[in-house]
């Protein structure tokens, strides 16, 4: 088996995992991206980083792109020579819009370009069961694979579903981005072990209804982003931005907390709307705000940078 000539690019989307209800479950593409590129070279490892990330991240064998790219060889049972790695990030670490599913995924897409014949080997179900075991959970890397829309989780025998729902074209996303980050980890391990039975009842509703209202009744969305499982539990690590939530949700738009937080995202009807752009004139100051398409694209081959 051999590698390619020359340099493979790859851009990849954000996304907003959870939408309310959804816990590890629901996420969406939306339409800002980070631009991937690496090639195969005779020794060692070279990594650099542009944007977000930017002299925070390891520039070596930690690199998460390079332990999803490593994951993705392993998995033929093969190692190149060595490996440049160029990393354009436009996606903000720990904010909750899916950057380290946005790295993984570019790492096993650019392993899988990088072989030659790679797509006959790999197809789009084995990348995706290599990044959900790195990432933990399927709701960021499924659409950040996909695109759009998905609806995704893990069966008994722990291998991994993605099924792409629907997506009604006037739905957008507004997005307003706390100035500090909250680490997933940290998020997760606020949540309780148990919860009542009335709470999972209600999000498995609302759930389901979201299926419908993003797919064609985005009147229903405030409704159907409501969560009793996750968002409360995690006021303690995100206080701004649970207020933020509760009042916009008290005007009447569906807001909810983006994946494990903090970024905040309310869902909108257009990028360039009047009520989008009444939407960013609510973000609090210091804060980061951007109005978004949902993206029909995952993971795409991108152009040089
Ligand atoms: N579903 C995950 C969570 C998304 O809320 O913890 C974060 O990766």
């Amino acid at each position: 088996m051999t590698f390619v000539d020359g340099p493979v690019r790859v851009t990849v989307p954000a996304t907003s995992a959870n939408l309310g209800p959804g816990f590890d479950t629901l996420g969406l593409a939306l339409d800002l991206r980070d631009h991937l590129e690496a090639e195969v070279i005779d020794s060692g490892l070279v990594v650099e980083v542009i944007g977000y990330g930017a002299g925070e991240v390891p520039l070596d064998e930690r690199h998460l792109v390079v332990r999803a790219m490593r994951a993705t060889f392993e998995r033929l049972g093969l190692a190149p020579s060595g490996l440049r790695l160029s990393c354009t990030n436009a996606i903000p670490h720990a904010r909750g819009l899916g950057s380290s599913s946005a790295a993984i995924v570019g790492g096993v897409w650019l392993a899988r370009e990088l072989l030659a014949g790679g797509h006959l080997l790999l197809d789009d179900a084995a990348l995706l069961d290599i990044a959900a075991r790195l990432e933990g959970h399927p709701d960021n890397v499924a659409p950040a694979l996909l695109g759009g829309f998905v609806i995704a989780g893990q069966d008994a025998d722990s291998s991994f579903f993605a099924v792409p729902g629907s997506v009604d074209p006037r739905v957008s996303a507004v997005v307003f981005i706390p100035s500090d980050p909250v680490s997933t980890e940290a998020a997760r391990g606020l949540l309780p072990a148990d919860v009542p039975h009335a709470d999972a009842a209600a999000n498995a509703g609302r759930a389901a209804l979201m299926v419908a209202a993003l797919s064609g009744r985005p009147e229903e969305l405030l409704r159907a982003t409501e969560d009793r499982l996750h968002q409360q539990y995690r006021r303690p690590a995100m206080p701004a931005s649970l207020a933020l939530v509760e009042s916009l949700r008290a005007e009447g738009v569906p807001a909810v907390i983006s994946g494990a937080g903090p970024t905040v995202l309310a869902f909108s009807d257009g990028v360039d709307s009047r009520a989008s752009r009444a939407l960013a004139e609510k973000c609090p100051d210091g804060w980061v705000t951007h109005s978004l398409a949902i993206s029909g694209t995952g993971a795409a081959p991108a152009d040089a940078r």
